[in-house]
């Protein structure tokens, strides 16, 4: 290569990790996958070493992104440093020979970890109390994020045990029962770990959102990244974020910690500490360690892309010591992503609930980590425009948290033709009218509120568990009775009777009849349930359940003004915009006049939600108070939006115990929850 087009080419890499950096810090959505992005990364190292052409600004020369702009900035006294990363094992032998070259000698041990894959957190203790959560930013400075930090239920508020003594006899245990706590912390303490989301709740919530019409998150590192940074904790608190702890920083001198012993403390000071962790004798030892975990990583609960490998002993740590990005005491060794190749045969779409187009690749299938794909979703429009994906294309697609598979680019190859560039038609695939896009919006939209396809998912939806929960109306009867005309809105349903059912395709009377009680049954159900099965867009289950918290009836609901009813906690303008449209649109009134007059539930008995101070909270009540009765505690708890379980877990967050307090009480206190009084518990509400 020329210098000159070395220079070019150099440039250009540099445009496209900018971009992609840019993308997955501020925006916290990817361009592209992390293999990718570490091949561009190593291919214009390699360029500007070669060609002597560094500058300070490349992004091999930086760590991350720069802070976003709405959180107070903090500093991090510390660097969060990044790791050097390989995909070779030959590399990691190259990386114990250097480690052993720089020590002298080979007295040291590893300790592997598995990487898990999400998002860096630091979090800072004064006191044995959470002062600080921030995010990684650029690796000297980020976000203080410590509101939506403190909604996590793995963090804990307050340190449960003194991490530098040990109280392993019974008078130490005592001493530690009545002294409190917080007199015996080193004063300032720093823990870092990994804020990720489970694969099973990710995809519940991108399913949720998808329905609610919401951009779904490409995957779970994104969906945490871009959780982390929203401004309303409330809002997180019901995200359900986790985290595993990596890193303990205590300034006490101790030379003599090894890292094993720093994630046994976490743990004891009430941490999740990584659990995947295992001590290695030597390099040997981790290749078998890689082995086993690369085997075991898909059946994983959630993601992770590799695996840490770090030296054991701290004093060793300091003598190896950290170049400007990474330290030299440790590396990540990197799973391969799950990737395949297969050819789009047909662009087709999906027209949703609420008209959403959805553009879908129709796969030759192939298999990936473990099943056969045929479909990846294209998510929109531009998504296909800005990769250029045309049918007839090779494409590498990759699991997106396990249930989406996703198309990550276009595979070119230089001779063959390709087909023509991806055009949205103009008009609805399945009822052929207009379709529209808002200008705020990145789906098109059918605005035929009769399109079939809508008009059936409406009703699944209608019918689903977690609204009207209709058993035996499922998407093959919903698809043959608006087939066959006898249904196209709810109140139709209430009027089938088994004359009307039995001519169906495996419709036996008894089925008939059976389905007929269960339509009928599900008028029992609660006002809030009504609400999220009418399918109001933004509308979920919790949005529904707060506004039926919140206006009890549904006269006073439609009534609400737009700025009453952004007063309830999870209610924004958007939300409140989308209610106030549904309940003015005249055809909804009728429909609703309907259902009331067929004695659907259009009233709620349970309480106002008065504050958010316990969100996210799980309490337990045990015994008997001075002043108030259990279902006393129990509506106080609820409507500051806290949560009421029977048994004390790990999970619990307060056990609140009276007089002659049982087994609940002894509970608590094995597992360190903080029990509290009556006046204690009062004194978190008022
Ligand atoms: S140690 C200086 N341990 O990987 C070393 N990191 O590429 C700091 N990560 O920013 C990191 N699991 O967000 C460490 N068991 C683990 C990890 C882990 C995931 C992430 C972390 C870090 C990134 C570095």
């Amino acid at each position: 290569m020329k210098p000159s087009e070395a220079r070019e080419k150099i440039n250009n890499l540099k445009q496209q990790l900018k971009k992609a950096n840019d993308a997955y810090y501020q925006e916290a959505s990817p361009l592209m996958s992390d293999h990718e992005f570490d091949r561009l990364l190593d291919e214009l190292r390699l360029l500007e070493e070669t060609y002597d052409l560094q500058t300070p600004d490349s992004p091999t020369q930086r760590i991350g992104g720069q802070p976003t702009k709405e959180f107070p900035t903090v500093i991090h006294p510390v660097p969060m440093l990044s790791l050097s990363n390989t995909y070779s094992r030959n590399e990691l032998d190259d990386f114990d020979r250097r480690v052993k070259n720089l020590l002298g000698h080979e007295n040291y041990s590893y300790i592997a970890e598995l990487k898990y894959d999400g998002m860096a957190i630091r979090l800072r203790y004064e006191h044995g109390k959470l002062i600080l959560g921030a995010t990684r930013g650029d690796g000297t400075q980020g976000d203080d994020i410590t509101p939506n930090i403190r909604t996590i239920r793995d963090i804990p508020m307050e340190i449960k045990f003194d991490p530098l003594e040990k109280k392993d006899s019974l008078k130490e245990k005592e001493a530690y029962k009545t002294s409190p706590p917080s007199d015996r912390y080193p004063d300032e303490l720093e823990v870092r770990g990994e804020a990720y989301m489970e694969l099973s709740a990710f995809a519940k919530m991108n399913s949720d959102r998808e329905e609610q019409g919401e951009a779904t998150f490409a995957n779970p590192r994104n969906a945490t990244a871009g959780t982390l940074k929203l401004q309303d904790p409330a809002i997180v608190a019901r995200r359900p974020i986790r985290m595993f702890a990596y890193d303990l920083l205590i300034d006490d001198n101790n030379k003599n910690r090894t890292q094993v012993e720093k994630l046994n403390l976490l743990e004891k000071m009430g941490f999740r500490a990584c659990e995947y962790r295992e001590w290695c004798a030597g390099i040997n030892d981790v290749h078998n360690v890689i082995e086993k975990w690369a085997a075991l990583r898909k059946d994983l609960p959630y993601e992770t892309d590799g695996v840490v490998i770090k030296i054991n002993e701290e004093r060793y740590r300091e003598i190896l010591g950290e170049t400007a990005k990474a330290p030299r005491w440790a590396i990540a060794y990197k799973f391969e992503a799950e990737q395949a190749i297969s050819r789009i045969h047909e662009i087709t779409l999906q027209v949703g609930r609420l008209g959403t187009i959805t553009p879908v690749a129709e796969l030759d299938p192939v298999s990936l980590a473990g099943s056969t794909i045929r479909r990846a979703t294209l998510h929109n429009e531009d998504e296909i425009l800005r990769k250029d994906i045309r049918k007839g294309d090779q494409v590498v697609i990759e699991k997106a948290g396990e249930i989406i598979p996703q198309v990550v680019n276009v595979v070119l190859q230089e001779k063959k033709k390709r087909g023509a560039p991806f055009k949205m038609p103009e008009n609805c695939p399945a009822c052929h009218a207009k379709l529209v896009r808002l200008p705020e919006e990145a789906a098109w939209r059918c605005t035929n509120n009769q399109c079939p396809p809508q008009v059936r998912s409406r009703l699944e939806h209608f019918a689903s568990r977690d609204a009207m929960d209709i058993d035996g109306l499922g998407e093959a009867v919903i698809n043959q009775l608006v087939a066959e005309g006898l249904v196209t809105k709810f109140p139709d349903l209430y009027h089938l009777t088994p004359e009307k059912l039995v001519p169906l395709e495996r419709m036996a009377e008894k089925s008939a009849d059976n389905l007929i009680q269960a339509i009928e049954k599900s008028k029992e159900k609660p006002f809030e349930k009504v609400l999220y099965a009418l399918g109001i867009r933004f509308v979920g289950v919790t949005v529904a359940r707060d506004l039926a918290r919140a206006f009890t009836s549904l006269e006073s609901l439609t009534k609400a003004s737009e700025e009453e009813l952004c007063r309830v906690d999870s209610i924004g303008p958007r939300i409140a915009g989308s209610v106030r449209s549904f309940f003015k649109n005249p055809e909804n009134q009728k429909m609703i006049e309907e259902l009331a007059a067929l004695g659907l539930q259009f009233r709620s008995e349970s309480q106002h939600q008065v504050s958010n101070k316990l969100a996210g909270k799980s309490f337990v009540l045990t015994g008997s108070m001075p002043s108030m009765k259990r279902s006393e505690a129990k509506s106080l708890i609820e409507i500051h939006g806290g949560k009421i379980t029977s048994s004390v877990s790990k999970y619990t967050d307060f056990v609140v115990a009276g007089e002659e307090a049982g087994s609940k009480l002894d509970n608590a206190r094995k597992l360190r929850v903080t029990v509290l009084d009556e006046a204690a518990f009062l004194k978190m509400i008022n």
